[in-house]
């Protein structure tokens, strides 16, 4: 019989977000460099509102117990430093398809991230409900609003947070990082490696061994503490939150980039100009 636990990772396993092609399809389309950017821009403003914990480890110590606080406590420490390292890896990609320098230096973050909101307003600017000051689309917005709600105490607001932090481990672990492996490195069109220093981030984050197999050894062990039949229902509920909002920003990322792959075939010869300068 399954355990409690393995029922709420098996409905994670069967949501569509779990196997989303939009890795597949980046490895397959080739994005041009600004779309490179523009998708970068979206998927790490997202990772950065999933970085605080906010109120929630110490909801979790005063609602739950002192071991589950740690464990969420021991997540986000470990997330505390990445943001430059993410941004360095994306503004090394994005030079890498452009075939020429586009970010100048990588251990800008902020330039980097200033060029890469460019890229972004660019291709999604038309979009509805776009927001031109942050540079994200809705269902960016909606999926960062779900870590928002870490700031607010209180049972039920922690429950659910349980539950969307126990999604994003496992799809963090099992979908997010293999997946930007699989079209960042495996597919080979950045001649990128894990060992080179500007995919650090990459070679943190994935494996057995990797950051995100911690996070969800931690979130498992967390989540199993709470699960009570009085509780699962909330838990529940941050699971699907997490995943229904993740699953709409990939679908408008994944349409983008393959209407990109369409106007790129479109072009008498196959390449782009490379992408604006930082
Ligand atoms: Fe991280
Ligand atoms: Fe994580």
């Amino acid at each position: 019989m399954m355990d409690r636990v393995g029922e709420l990772t098996a409905i994670i396993e069967s949501h569509r977000c779990y196997s989303h092609p939009i890795f597949m399809n980046w490895a397959k389309v080739r994005p041009a460099p600004p779309v490179i950017g523009a998708l970068f821009h979206q998927i790490q403003c997202f990772c950065a509102a999933t970085r605080p914990g906010w109120s929630f480890p110490k909801s979790l110590y005063e609602l739950g117990s002192a071991e589950q606080a740690k464990l969420l406590q021991e997540i986000v420490e470990s997330e505390e430093d990445h943001g430059p390292e993410l941004a360095a890896m994306a503004g090394h990609i994005v030079n890498r398809a452009a075939g020429e320098i586009v970010f100048r230096d990588l251990g800008n973050q902020e330039k980097v991230e200033t060029g890469l909101k460019s890229f972004s307003d660019g291709l999604l600017s038309q979009l509805p409900g776009y927001d031109q000051e942050t540079g994200l689309t809705v269902q960016a917005r909606k999926a960062i609003g779900v870590f928002e709600r870490r700031k607010q105490a209180g049972r039920d607001d922690t429950l659910r947070n349980l539950g969307a932090a126990l999604a994003l481990e496992v799809i963090s672990n099992r979908h997010l990082i293999p997946g930007e492996k699989h079209c960042l490195v495996d597919a080979g069109h950045y001649g990128a490696s894990l060992d080179e220093p500007e995919m650090h981030y990459l070679l943190e984050h994935w494996g057995e061994v990797g950051a995100e197999s911690q996070h969800e050894r931690n979130a498992i062990d967390a989540v199993n503490q709470s699960l009570n039949d009085e509780d699962r229902p909330l838990i529940v509920e941050g699971i699907y939150e997490f995943l229904d909002s993740l699953c709409a920003l990939w679908d408008v990322l994944d349409t983008a980039l393959l209407q990109s792959g369409i106007a790129e075939s479109q072009l008498p010869d196959s390449r782009r100009p490379a992408g604006q300068a930082a």
